[in-house]
């Protein structure tokens, strides 16, 4: 348990941590604006200004220059530099100058409101454009408040014969600073707002549809599958919709199939069981002649038989299918093998009246392999040779390499397999109708193929059946 307090703890929930997630990125953005537009407006806001009076300097002085140095009247020059101002929207101020042996100076000549104070920084400034002959720019801190100045030197020739100084008040840029400022915070507000709500609003929508994938995911780990969820959008929560709905399905049909091959299996368990049970009552009957009781035992041996091969066949097949079976691959003479469990079959084919044949190649074929599954995907094709054909069939076994694998063929002269069951038949407990057998044999015998990187395939005709079992040779 955590020991900090509740409100400060991260709050759980998807919708809850979008919405916040959202009011964060737009918090971010409104400060970054906030701190990067509202310093910078001030100084552009006064730039503007003093480019402003620079250019009004450049062309609104030149009636005013014609008269400076002149014989002109003081009426005259006062109009010019009131005309001055009035164009330029600024107060303009003219100065004369003076070059003596203390250097350069300047004194007031006339003034656009007539009003003649001193006032040294803007005679400082005068000076300066005086000193490097251009128009010079600077704000300053004037009784009446902050103003934006630019003095230009003007020039009869070459001869410097006064400094016009243009100036207008800066008391309204604090004014519009503030004024943006307020709204960006105002807008900020707002945006936040709508951040938060939006943020959460989606986020609840979006939460709510992931909810519902939960729950049809615990419906389906509770075993039903018979709830598909809605897919209401191709989006990524609809495509995941999609997906988990085709999951239900397979799971469905693994699920049945599951089902499917424990009822079969339990059903062929109980058949012999069964039939075993009838024997031993049978058996316990005292009055049985010998020959009677001997046919009995040998049904029992039978069934007991029948069995024994189903649980292992059955233990086989669920091993293989939790992947447990263990493969041990060695070096292996194929034509050894080969010889090795055909002689297996000996009494089997005396008794159905056989012969196999066993045509190898008169060069070893070397395969690094599994010998023990080779040997019982062989023994499962041959047993099925001889039980699913007409005694006297003969049975061909072959081996060779071709394309770099190994081909071995178990090849019968029976009534062959229909064409619709050719796919059935490796199927598990798929047996046909007059067989005795499980129906495990070649479901076994192809997943042992298919673990083994091979293949096990089917070619039959009436009279010729040929199961070929295909593997890589290393
Ligand atoms: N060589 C064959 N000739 C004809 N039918 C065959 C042959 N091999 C297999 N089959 C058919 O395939 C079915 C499945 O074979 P298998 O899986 O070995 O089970 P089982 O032999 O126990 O019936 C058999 O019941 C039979 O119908
Ligand atoms: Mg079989």
């Amino acid at each position: 348990m955590s020991s900090r307090p509740s409100w400060l703890r991260f709050p759980r929930g998807l919708s809850n941590r979008l919405a916040l997630g959202s009011l964060a990125v737009t918090a971010a953005a409104i400060v970054s604006v906030y701190v990067y537009v509202v310093p910078q407006l001030r100084t552009r806001l006064q730039d503007q200004k003093l480019q402003a009076l620079a250019l009004a300097a450049q062309r609104y002085s030149a009636p005013v220059a014609s008269l400076v140095g002149t014989s002109a009247k003081e009426p005259v020059v006062d109009d010019a530099v009131r005309s001055a101002a009035t164009a330029a929207g600024a107060r303009v101020t003219l100065l004369g100058t003076t070059s003596g042996t203390q250097g350069l100076g300047v004194f007031f000549v006339s003034d656009s409101t007539r009003e003649a104070q001193p006032e040294p920084m803007r005679d400082t400034l005068a000076l300066r454009a005086a000193r490097s002959g251009q128009v010079e720019l600077a704000t300053e801190r004037a009784p009446t408040g902050p103003i934006a100045e630019a003095a230009r030197p003007l020039y009869v020739g070459n001869r410097l014969t006064g400094v016009i100084v243009y100036s207008s008040p800066l008391s309204d840029v604090p004014g519009n600073v503030a004024a943006v400022r307020q709204q960006i915070l105002v807008a900020g507000g707002i945006a936040l707002l709508v951040a938060l709500l939006g943020g959460f609003g989606a986020a609840r929508a979006l939460s709510r549809r992931v909810k519902g994938l939960e729950t049809a995911a615990r419906e389906v780990a509770a075993g039903d599958f018979s709830h598909p969820i809605p897919v209401d959008s191709d989006d990524e929560i609809g495509q995941l919709a999609v997906a988990f709905n085709d999951m239900q399905r397979q799971l469905a049909q693994l699920d049945s199939a599951r089902k499917q091959f424990i009822a079969t299996a339990s059903h062929e368990l109980r058949t012999p069981l069964f039939s075993l049970g009838g024997f031993v009552e049978l058996l316990s009957d005292e009055d049985l002649d010998d020959a009677t009781r001997e046919r009995f035992l040998s049904q029992v041996r039978a069934q007991i038989a029948r069995l024994t091969k189903l649980a292992t066949e059955l233990l086989d097949l669920s091993r293989l299918d939790a992947g447990s079976l263990e493969l041990r691959p060695e070096a292996v003479d194929i034509g050894r093998l080969a010889r090795a469990v055909t002689a297996e079959f000996v009494p089997a084919l005396a008794q159905h009246e056989s012969e196999l044949e066993l045509r190898l190649r008169r060069e070893p074929i070397e395969v690094i392999c599994d010998p023990d599954r080779v040997a019982q995907i062989m023994r499962i094709l041959i047993d099925n040779a001889i039980t699913h054909t007409p005694a006297g069939t003969p049975i061909r076994v072959t081996a060779a390499r071709e394309n770099g694998a190994l081909q071995l063929a178990v090849q019968d002269q029976g009534t062959g397999i229909r064409g619709g069951a050719l796919d059935t038949i490796f199927e598990p407990f798929f047996t046909s109708d007059d067989a005795q057998g499980s129906g495990l044999g070649l479901a076994i015998a192809r997943e042992l193929a298919d673990r083994m990187r091979g293949s096990l395939s089917v070619r039959s005709e009436a009279g010729q059946t040929t199961f070929t079992l295909e593997l890589p040779v290393r």
